[in-house]
């Protein structure tokens, strides 16, 4: 089965959604979910999105990111994404983003190894109320259409040139034909079995561009985020403790109520103190301490954590939280230059399956989101100016029903095989191999 569009894009996170509501409304667009539309990373992102608070604060902005980063970011794309952090951040509000705010101004809060408050928010739900916001509008849009449930396992090319995908849909292999394609399918926490990301990132457009020869970048660095939830025997998702409960005072205990860590410190520094205090104590999780804050604070501020600690019988205005690092985020993907061009022709790739290398080693917290927003807008603007020099061609890929599915195990393998040989990752840390 053929359909044919303007401009596909595989995956409805932020990155999938801000770039199709920055694409000329001339333009046809089809949009693609795995799963539901809301089963993304976006979606569960609870901290904020980082924001320069003004031109004073771009230089040093710049500098929390890359020294978070060990300085292996590629500069300029950090300079990028502090340049236009205000103004995409003003698009989003144009959009009807609501962020908390505090005496007239943003309510701006703290997460590790930002040298300032500057993290706008909506509570602990930001990604919730970014991806409504961004829906709403996509909604209204009479050039874009969305199709659920589709699982998307290779791309259509013509040498180094992408005309397109091909994915299930209800039983049936769709080939999905396109002048441009923007990969925004997102991370890979589904292949680890501790992760805060939805179950279904299993890194698809990782093993695609592999499949493919288009270049990645960085695969060796992944994130392990210090605070998830601790549950024994858990087998779904595991729960985040957002960084910004720590923003706001929360502190680490080990299991003997000792302090061992400063709280704010990059991510990746938190969570290695936290693997040796455990092994040093011998214990499966160290604490998150609240007692600072009072209750009505810690319900007004973190309602999502409040109401999700409760659910599972664990009163957080009243004890400590049981936490350990999980999976969280892959700095690495395929690689994009300023504009999310990937190295095959009219492919690109926005959000967390890319590589600008603006995280370098260890993204600092809540530049995801804004990441996203960034360089979708820039593929969008690129893709604006230039499709109309593009071609389409119909190429068909000739799969059956049965031979896709095998694809589709085929690409998990992959994508495991590869950050196995990457990482050194332990055979049972990840999900397949
Ligand atoms: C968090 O709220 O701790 C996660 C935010 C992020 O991953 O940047």
């Amino acid at each position: 089965m053929d359909i044919y569009t303007d401009v596909l894009i595989i995956g409805t996170g932020v990155a999938g959604m801000y770039s199709a509501l920055n694409l000329s409304k001339n333009l046809n667009i089809v949009m693609l979910s795995k799963s539901s539309i809301d089963e993304c990373n976006t979606y569960l992102a609870q901290g904020g999105i980082s924001t320069a608070l003004n031109e004073a604060d771009k230089e040093l902005f710049v500098l929390d990111t890359l020294k978070a980063g060990h300085f292996k970011n590629n500069k300029k794309s950090v300079e990028i994404l502090a340049d236009e952090s205000i103004s995409n951040i003003s698009k989003l509000i144009d959009f009807g983003m609501k962020f908390d705010t505090k005496d007239g101004n943003f309510d701006y809060t703290r997460e590790g190894a930002h040298s300032v408050n500057r993290i706008v928010h909506s509570t602990d739900k930001t990604g919730k109320v970014v991806f409504e916001t961004l829906y709403a509008e996509v909604k209204k849009r009479k050039n874009i259409s969305i199709l659920e449930n589709t699982c998307v396992f290779d791309l259509i090319c013509d040498g180094n040139q992408c005309f397109g995908a091909v994915g299930i849909y209800n039983s049936n292999v769709y080939n999905f034909h396109s002048k441009a394609t923007v990969l925004a399918s997102g991370g890979i926490g589904g292949l680890f079995k501790n992760s805060t990301n939805q179950r279904t990132l299993t890194a698809d457009g990782i093993s695609m561009a592999i499949k493919n020869h288009i270049r990645l970048k960085d695969i060796q660095y992944i994130q392990f985020h210090p605070t998830s939830l601790y549950e024994k025997n858990k087998k779904d998702r595991r729960f985040l403790i957002s960084e910004s409960v720590r923003g706001e005072g929360a502190k680490l205990l080990n299991i003997r109520s000792e302090r061992f860590v400063n709280e704010l410190l990059p991510r990746d520094v938190v969570a290695a103190a936290i693997y040796a205090e455990e092994r040093k104590t011998n214990s499966s999780h160290v604490y998150l301490d609240l007692s600072s804050m009072s209750s009505p604070f810690i319900k007004n501020r973190f309602p999502g954590i409040y109401t999700g600690c409760l659910d599972r019988g664990l009163d957080i205005t009243k004890e400590k939280i049981p936490v350990t690092p999980a999976q969280h985020y892959f700095m690495g993907g395929i690689a994009v230059d300023h504009n999310s061009k990937t190295s095959m022709n009219s492919l690109y790739a926005a959000g967390e399956v890319s590589n600008t290398g603006v995280h370098g080693a260890n993204r600092l917290a809540s530049n995801s989101l804004l990441e996203g927003l960034v360089f979708s807008r820039r593929a969008a603007r690129y893709i604006n100016n230039t499709i109309l020099n593009v071609t389409a061609k119909d190429i068909k890929k000739d799969f059956s029903f049965e031979s896709a599915l095998r694809e589709v195990v085929k690409n998990k393998n992959i994508a495991a095989q590869n950050f196995k040989k990457a990482l050194g990752v332990k055979k049972d840390e990840l999900v397949t191999v």
